[in-house]
């Protein structure tokens, strides 16, 4: 280990981002009384450009009047290469209450995007006199976003969490698909006459969890388009949990318990990880290092293995 010590994420549940598009109102209600862990009120691609205005006025007064309970509440705005997101940043700062938690920048490619956010918000907050700081979180969806993605992981103390977003970083990277994540038809291998799938997106999703593991920033998953596809949520999810990614979005309310039953660990995981724990207490009290549980090596690297599933086992129920 370097003798810097890799830093605590956000010690927050975060197993499910929920979003919804700014300019459907009927939506919000639904989605406070959700069971998502984070609420992603959006201003960015799911809002058409003759709506930017309206939805970004009811956003607002969502975050003003509607009983969010205790979730993360985060505001997608609208990209740097846009007209808009100043405004956004503008307005949400200066109009809504301290409720609002968060601000998600999507299509960030680089640490000074983050840092020209950053010097707005702090402005804002300054002169308003709020009391919390907003938190950001941003998405890797582009060939520079994943390029420079430590940097981003780094590139402000407000940063909590990282997702990738696999639809704009295909396009960006030229991938030849139109599926938002999952398994792509043409991505496999050979063996003999038989095809075996491998995974797209995966270095993007190793490069995301070790920049965001490095600075102590939330890894999380993106959206899964086909939203009648169950399995194919949950493996995607499944893979994304083995990786170290902590969550993973919802666009259709049905996505919510998908998320919620693959990234809290199940009770099987934490006796386990419960069991290793103590067989190494033993190992220890004998003055061993090592020892076997179930056949199998288990050492010191084990017991901080168990402790993450015991932690967020701990977090998630509130312990
Ligand atoms: N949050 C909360 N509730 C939602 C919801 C959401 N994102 N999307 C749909 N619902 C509700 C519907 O209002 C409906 O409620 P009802 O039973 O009270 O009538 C119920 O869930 C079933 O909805 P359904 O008819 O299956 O879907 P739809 O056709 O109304 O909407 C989408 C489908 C994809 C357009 C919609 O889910 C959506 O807008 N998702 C978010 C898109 C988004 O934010 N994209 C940006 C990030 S990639
Ligand atoms: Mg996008």
């Amino acid at each position: 280990m370097s003798f810097r010590l890799q830093p605590a994420p956000p010690a927050r549940p975060n197993r499910c981002q929920l979003f919804g598009p700014g300019s459907n109102t009927k939506l919000f209600a639904k989605m406070a009384a959700s069971a998502a862990d984070v609420i992603n009120l959006d201003l960015e691609d799911s809002v058409a450009p003759s709506d930017k205005d309206s939805a970004r006025a009811n956003v607002i007064e969502a975050i003003n009047t509607v009983d969010w309970g205790n979730k993360t509440l985060s505001v997608r705005i609208n990209g740097l290469d846009t007209p808009y997101w100043y405004r956004d940043v503008v307005d949400l700062l200066e109009q809504a209450g301290d409720r609002l938690d968060q601000i998600m920048i999507p299509k960030v490619g680089c640490a000074a995007d983050v840092y020209a956010v950053d010097a707005l918000v702090t402005a804002i907050e300054r002169a308003k006199g709020r009391a919390r700081p907003i938190s950001f979180e941003v998405i890797i969806e582009s060939a520079a976003g994943i390029a420079h993605v430590a940097e981003i992981a780094a590139s402000s103390p407000r940063m909590a969490a990282m997702s990738l977003g696999a639809a704009d970083f295909a396009a960006s990277m030229g991938m030849q698909t139109t599926g938002i994540g999952g398994t792509q038809d043409n991505y496999y291998m050979l063996h003999g006459d038989t095809r075996h799938y491998a995974d797209p997106w995966h270095w993007a999703q190793t490069a995301i969890v070790a920049a965001c593991r490095t600075h102590g920033v939330l890894p999380v998953d993106g959206p899964f388009g086909d939203f009648s596809d169950d399995e194919g949520y949950r493996a995607q999810a499944r893979r994304s949990a083995t990786l170290g990614m902590v969550g993973k979005w919802a666009i259709h309310p049905k996505q919510i318990a998908l998320a919620n039953e693959v990234f809290t660990p199940s009770d099987a995981a934490v006796a386990e990880a419960r069991e290793i724990l103590a067989a190494m207490e033993q190992a220890k009290a004998r003055g061993e290092g090592a020892t076997v549980y179930k056949g199998r090596l288990v050492d010191i690297a084990s017991i901080k293995q168990a402790e993450v599933i015991v932690r967020q086992s701990q977090m998630i129920s509130g312990a």
